[in-house]
């Protein structure tokens, strides 16, 4: 009986394992742009990630200058996705 219990939490266990490298498989990481390196985003290159992102919204929102496109993913904490 015991045994059988065992069997069936690494069953379990492994099904978790395949549905989180499936996960990040899937993660949009490889077609996010970068941060450009330009006048615009230089001055982020040097300050905490925290702060920059403050920065951002006032150029990249419905009435900046860049719009985000309107399929963008959940837009907190733009540098997670967005590498330097
Ligand atoms: C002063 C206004 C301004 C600010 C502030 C700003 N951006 Fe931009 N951003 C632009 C402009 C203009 C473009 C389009 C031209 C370009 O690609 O450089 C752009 C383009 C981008 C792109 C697209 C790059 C590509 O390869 O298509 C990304 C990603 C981006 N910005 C992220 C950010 C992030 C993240 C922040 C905050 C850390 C930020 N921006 C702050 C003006 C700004
Ligand atoms: C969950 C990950 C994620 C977060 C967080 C995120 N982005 Fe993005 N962003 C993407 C992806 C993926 C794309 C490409 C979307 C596409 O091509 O349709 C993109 C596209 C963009 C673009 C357009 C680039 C182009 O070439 O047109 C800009 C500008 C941008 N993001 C800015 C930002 C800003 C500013 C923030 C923070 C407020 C932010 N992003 C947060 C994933 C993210």
């Amino acid at each position: 009986m015991k045994k059988k219990k065992t069997l069936l939490y690494n069953i379990i266990f492994l099904a978790f394992c395949g549905g989180m490298i499936l996960f990040l498989w899937n993660a949009p990481e490889e077609t996010t742009p970068f941060l450009p390196h330009d006048p615009d985003h230089e001055i982020f290159f040097g300050i905490g990630k925290k702060e920059a992102e403050k920065l951002c919204v006032p150029c990249h929102s419905p009435e900046g200058i860049v719009p985000l496109p309107a399929d963008h993913p959940p837009k907190y904490r733009c540098l997670f996705c967005h590498k330097r």
